[in-house]
């Protein structure tokens, strides 16, 4: 392996002020790495910039394709590494699906990727990663998972294909189980804390995923330069019990 360090580097986190992504953040500035941080809230945003001291911000919905483009765009020079996050995922049995939630889903697992893709070039420097991050979850069989479990194949196939499009630009997908993440709370509400005990219970490495768990992952392919067209699995061993 060539290790590229961090050090120097420019990091751009689409969905960067929560989770996942301000984990991958924080944990890039600490290896010193200049980031550029987006999210839709204002707020939100401003407060992971007070902490992180970004090169740039943007706040804008990364599945709006004139919006996405135009930041490309505006970027202050060549990056090296792109990670996107963003929304959670959408289920629903067949009877009570939503198609404009579920084309909403679509855009963000399919379209985006591709769009990202396409800006990267002449954007993300030879060698540097674009990372997505999907899941794992979505790999089993179930009422209301025909959207997710569609996406989830689809999303090692797109990535594979996009890493030969853009090589030198690697391309690479993180699949994620369960994630201590505010959109965890959110999805679980009162059920947070029983299903955490559950997972330490359960789960193979007996405690629960944290974002920096993911983090650390993130930048072990950003500065792999051996990892292309990959998905990565980081669930404790969920999918397994
Ligand atoms: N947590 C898990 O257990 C888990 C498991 C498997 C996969 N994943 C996937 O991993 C990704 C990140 O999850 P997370 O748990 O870190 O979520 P999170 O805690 O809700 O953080 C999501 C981040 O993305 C931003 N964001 C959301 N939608 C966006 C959009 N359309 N455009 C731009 N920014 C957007 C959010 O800020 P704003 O809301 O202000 O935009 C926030 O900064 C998601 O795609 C999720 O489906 C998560």
């Amino acid at each position: 392996m060539t290790a590229q360090p961090l050090k120097g580097t420019t990091v751009v986190v689409l969905g960067g002020t929560a989770g996942i992504g301000l984990a991958t953040a924080r944990a890039a500035r600490a290896a010193g790495a200049d980031v550029v941080l987006t999210g839709r809230d204002p707020g939100r945003l401003r407060a992971a910039a007070d902490e992180l001291a970004p090169l740039a911000t943007a706040a804008f919905d990364a599945t709006d394709p004139v919006l996405l483009e135009a930041f490309f765009r505006d970027l202050p020079g060549p990056v090296d590494h792109v990670l996107v996050t963003g929304g959670g995922p959408y289920y629903a049995p067949l009877a009570e699906f939503d198609f404009d939630q579920g084309q909403r889903d679509v855009d963000a697992h399919l379209w985006l990727p591709m769009r990202v893709a396409r800006a990267a070039v002449g954007t993300v420097r030879p060698g540097g990663t674009l990372l997505f991050v999907g899941g794992t979850g979505g790999r089993r069989r179930g009422v209301g998972l025909s959207l997710i479990g569609a996406l989830t194949a689809a999303m090692p196939a797109l990535v594979a294909n996009l890493a030969l499009e853009v090589a030198p630009v690697r391309v690479n997908l993180i699949a994620a189980g369960f994630v201590d993440t505010p959109l965890s709370a959110r999805l679980l509400g009162d059920g947070l804390e029983a299903r955490r005990a559950e997972l330490r219970a359960t789960l193979p490495v007996r405690r629960v995923v944290q974002p920096e768990d993911v983090a650390a992952l993130a930048l072990h392919v950003m500065t792999n330069d051996a990892l292309t067209g990959a998905t990565f699995d980081v669930d404790g061993g969920q999918q397994l019990v």
